[in-house]
């Protein structure tokens, strides 16, 4: 959570300009509030500029012809979202010793800690040494960035929050996220935990936190465009992002690579599959599971926060899928460690690159999106989906390519489009939508919902078609919008008995769904693709309806409140 953005050495001498532009690449990671630090060049004064809110359109009033700066957008987890606080599962600890020493807090925040820990250890020792002592105090997921005003020196310490450095001839950059350097330069360096970086304007030196010994920094190059990271036009990322899966979607389904055919061997030798994720991407999990019960493999499906009970179950047989957009969800690792330990090989299936799940991986499946923006995931939840299907392909050797050429035409149609939007005119007024789906469009009911929650705040809940007997019909009044998901499979007859049940109740049915039929009140049409592919038609559905109900009530589907990108706290 929150992002971090520096700059050492800005050759045009822009620094506070180039890290505000940076803290909005950022943005999705965190916006209670922003503020950057800058390094005056005739003095040993830091210029401060901070504020609460999105940082949006914001403009630095700090001035121009600095070369260093530092800067923060947060997502508030301990203190209030006020001006006075900036972002240590330990810090009341710590800052009742400090208090002991007489150190004077002026905000809430568990962040205001670590200065003055850094403080209290530069009485005895130089800022870097300082610095690692401090942060080896710490308990929880950090990641920090000091600025030595005096000097211009910057110190980077990482654990369990992401860091990269991004390098030109001249230039040091520092970010959460490789997205936010990708207009600047594409040598990075992904920091691993436990490290800490040295910086000044002449050079980078990479250290142990444990050990405090110098390590070989070794840069490495990230393919993803620029481009791939800007709006390009749209009104919205989320849009954008929506819309690209007429490509993502192909692109996963069609590749093969060696980690694909190495996993699918061992799946066939008989390595028992469980998936572990968080959020969307253990719905992906969930419909991994129909995916691999349609090749007779058992799998089950964990969110990450809920496996401790089940980490003894997992032994050296054990196939973990690691399913994370960011690889840096903080329930998913912890997990993942859990497993791993108990001998589980480890395959990645994450968008991001250079990520800590990436690393634990002992195999990995990039599922290759590109970046993702908006802070409700999509196309990367069906990329993430896509591999599996990729795997289902390789072990049954089918082929995808009729799904692909209809629902490449199916996901630009203007129609689409419309009747969605005509749809969610009908529902921003609503204050709860109820879903079904049955089997592999139960996990897609799931994945709806949450893209309705995020994106318009209005209360969605799905079930199992087959569960609305036993208890939950009674939460149907006369006008309750119930979104019913279907596909030309062996189960669509019963569904339909349940969106009549629905009818009967008076609810009024959205079906979703290749056909129409005289119980829907309002029909979205999708393709006629058999069993299991009709998830990404429902899903996509589920994301364009979120994004325009959410629009159409004010919200920002980019930046939905109270969430950040990526989780990197338990
Ligand atoms: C929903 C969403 C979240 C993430 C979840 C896991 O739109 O984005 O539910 O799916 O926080 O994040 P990753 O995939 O980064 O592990």
């Amino acid at each position: 959570m929150c992002g971090i953005f520096g700059i050492i050495n800005d050759e045009k001498k822009q620094a506070a300009q180039t890290v505000l532009d940076g803290l909005k690449k950022l943005e999705y990671r965190g916006y209670d509030s922003w503020g950057i630090a800058l390094k005056t060049s005739d003095s040993n004064e830091i210029l401060l500029d901070k504020h609460i809110g999105k940082i949006g359109n914001a403009v630095t009033n700090l001035p121009t012809g600095g070369t260093i700066a530092i800067g923060h957008t947060r997502w508030a987890t301990h203190g209030g979202v006020t001006d006075a606080n900036a972002h240590v599962e330990n810090y009341q600890e710590l800052q009742s010793e400090l208090r002991h020493k007489k150190h004077q807090f002026i905000s809430e925040t568990d962040t205001e800690v670590i200065a003055h820990l850094i403080e209290e250890e530069a009485k005895t020792k130089p800022l870097f040494l300082a610095t690692l002592t401090a942060f080896k105090k710490l308990v929880g997921s950090n990641a920090i960035v000091v600025l030595d005003g005096k000097t211009g020196e910057v110190v980077v310490c990482r654990n369990g929050s992401p860091v990269v450095l991004g390098v030109t001839k001249e230039t040091t950059y520092i970010a959460s996220d490789a997205t936010a350097l990708l207009d600047k330069t594409n040598t990075v360096y992904f920091m691993d935990d436990n490290e800490a970086a040295y910086i000044n304007k002449s050079y980078i030196e990479l250290f142990s936190i444990d050990t405090e010994k110098a390590k070989k920094l070794v840069l490495q190059k990230i393919d993803w465009k620029a481009q791939a990271a800007e709006k390009g036009g749209f009104a919205h990322f989320a849009l954008k992002e929506i819309s690209e899966q007429s490509t993502t979607i192909p692109h996963v389904l069609l590749k093969r690579s060696k980690a694909l055919s190495e996993v699918a061997e061992l799946i066939k030798e008989g390595y028992r599959p469980i998936m572990i994720a968080c959020g969307s991407a253990s719905y992906c999990g969930l419909a991994a599971q129909y995916v691999f019960a349609d090749l007779g493999i058992d799998s089950t499906n964990y969110g990450g926060y809920e496996y401790a009970p089940f980490a003894r179950l997992a032994t050296d047989k054990t196939l973990v899928f690691a399913i994370s957009q960011s690889g840096e969800t903080a329930d998913t690792i912890l997990a993942v460690k859990e497993a791993k330990k108990r001998g589980a090989k480890i395959v990645g299936v994450i968008n991001a690159q250079g990520s800590t799940l990436e690393r634990l991986s002992d195999y990995l499946l990039p599922v290759e999106a590109g970046p993702e923006i908006a802070v409700v995931s999509t196309k990367a939840f069906t990329a993430q989906l896509a591999t599996f299907f990729a795997l289902h392909s390789v072990i049954k050797n089918d082929d995808p390519s009729t799904f692909i050429n209809e629902f490449s035409n199916w996901i630009q149609s203007k129609e689409l489009h419309k009747t969605i939007l005509d749809c969610a005119k009908h529902l921003l007024k609503s204050e709860h939508i109820y879903l079904i789906g049955k089997h592999i469009n139960y996990p897609s009911a799931l994945e709806f919902a949450l893209k309705l929650k995020e994106t318009s705040y209005i209360h969605a809940e799905s079930f199992a078609s087959g569960e609305l007997k036993h208890g939950v019909i009674s939460l149907i009044q006369p006008g309750t919008p119930c979104i019913v998901l279907t596909a030309h499979d062996d189960i669509y007859k019963e569904v339909i008995s349940s969106a009549i049940e629905l009818k009967s109740r008076g609810g009024m049915i959205i079906g979703v769904g290749p056909d129409t039929n005289q119980a829907f009140d309002f029909h979205i049409k999708t393709h006629a693709t058999g069993n299991l592919y009709s998830i990404f038609y429902n899903v996509v559905v589920g994301q364009l309806l979120g994004y325009f109900v959410g629009v159409g009530r004010g919200a920002d589907p980019d930046k939905p409140r109270n969430l950040a990108k990526s989780v990197t706290v338990k």
